[in-house]
């Protein structure tokens, strides 16, 4: 079974949906990392038994040392992928080297649109009601060094209503991607992506 990490920054709704429907069946979580104390998503690995920890900005000289203890942390629990669920921060360009095509990411909205820097939590769904889109949705890709802008792995819709306030279309897109994020993880354990270029093929 593969072993995955698992980086957060909050509540940890996403990294639940990856514990009730892959861990220990799919996949192995083996290490659940926070740049935040004290996020909820934390107790969730409590709770589950996953091994975790809080690796905080602060504590370094600078943004490489910090990335690069992550990746130690990584290492050392032998993580063959890592999953981006909630974590607020983009990655380094050494980050990213260490783990080619093998770390993904969950947006809540459908790629190319609403993404890029600045599109993150609650903005995305402002920017989605503002602009008056009657679709939106959730994407999971391959991180590269464009943010947002890596190979696409599963991606889909759901509708935006007349009345909808932001709130209502997170809830909506976030639902989503609790069915989303565990079915790409699952498929990447499975062996069952091929890359090619900016596509995903999904092996049956
Ligand atoms: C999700 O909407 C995810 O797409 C975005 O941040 C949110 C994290 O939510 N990147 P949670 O911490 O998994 O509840």
């Amino acid at each position: 079974m593969k072993k995955i990490g698992v980086l957060i920054s909050g509540g940890g709704t996403n990294l639940q949906a990856l514990i009730d429907n892959i861990h220990g069946d799919t996949a192995e979580i083996a290490l659940v990392v926070s740049n935040k104390a004290d996020v909820y998503g934390l107790t969730r690995a409590e709770q589950a038994g996953i091994p975790s920890a809080t690796v905080s900005e602060q504590a370094f000289k600078n943004e490489k040392l910090f990335f690069a203890k992550i990746v130690e942390l990584l290492q050392d629990y032998q993580c063959d992928g890592v999953i981006l669920a909630g974590f607020m921060r983009i990655l380094t360009e050494e980050f990213i080297d260490s783990f080619p095509n093998r770390i993904i990411n969950i947006h809540p909205a459908l790629i190319p649109s609403f993404c890029g820097e600045g599109y993150y939590g609650m903005h995305v769904h402002r920017a989605v009601v503002d602009y008056g889109v009657k679709v939106t949705g959730a994407t999971v890709h391959f991180v590269n060094a464009v943010c947002d802008g890596g190979p696409i792995i599963l991606q889909e819709c759901v509708s935006v209503k007349d009345d909808d306030t932001p709130e209502d279309v997170q809830q909506r897109v976030l639902a989503l991607e609790h069915r989303l994020l565990p079915k790409a993880v699952a498929l990447f354990c499975q062996d069952r992506l091929v890359v090619e270029g900016r596509r995903v093929q999904i092996l049956p």
